[in-house]
């Protein structure tokens, strides 16, 4: 089972919409293995910012968002936004951002030791997912010595809040 029906799966148990994720779940992923030379090429014609180059790992995401926008005609935002922050995250995530967002790491063909643990938060608590997966690559990024996008570090504040909030307005 891969991203796609990880998102419907989550999209059932979280009230998403279904057809949202299931699309989104299936595209998100469309530049993952362009050549450097492509996302490159990409990058400039839909002139997204230059710190990209090079990134393959990050510009994907933002490619792949201008590509459905520009080449599929998508014009759903929240769709695109969705696929724009599936590496990063970032602050005021929609449901679907998160549905996505979580998805990609929790789907079944992911490999690491903690899978089950991941995929049990997520049905259980899609915010808390992502704050555990948030705050699980902070952690591992600044091990490594790696920079860590600042959309990534005001994802983990904001959904830190908005769980601090929910448990204080119970
Ligand atoms: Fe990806």
């Amino acid at each position: 089972m891969g991203v796609e029906e990880m998102a419907v799966r989550l999209a059932r148990l979280h009230g998403g919409d279904i057809e949202k994720a299931a699309f989104a779940g299936r595209y998100h992923d469309l530049a993952k293995n362009f050549d450097q030379e492509t996302m490159d090429a990409y990058i400039r014609k839909y002139d997204l910012p230059e710190k990209l180059i090079g990134n393959n790992a990050l510009a994907h995401s933002k490619v792949g968002a201008a590509i459905l926008k520009n080449e599929f005609g998508v014009t759903d935002e929240e769709i695109l936004d969705s696929v724009r922050y599936h590496t990063t995250a970032h602050k005021g995530m929609t449901l679907l951002d998160e549905l996505i967002f979580v998805a990609d790491v929790v789907e079944d063909n992911r490999t690491y030791s903690d899978l089950d643990y991941y995929q049990d938060l997520a049905y259980r608590d899609l915010d808390r997912a992502c704050l555990e997966i948030l705050e699980y690559t902070i952690g591992s990024l600044t091990s490594k010595g790696k920079e860590i996008d600042k959309d990534t570090l005001e994802a983990r504040d904001w959904v830190f809040n908005k769980i601090k909030e929910t448990e204080n307005g119970k």
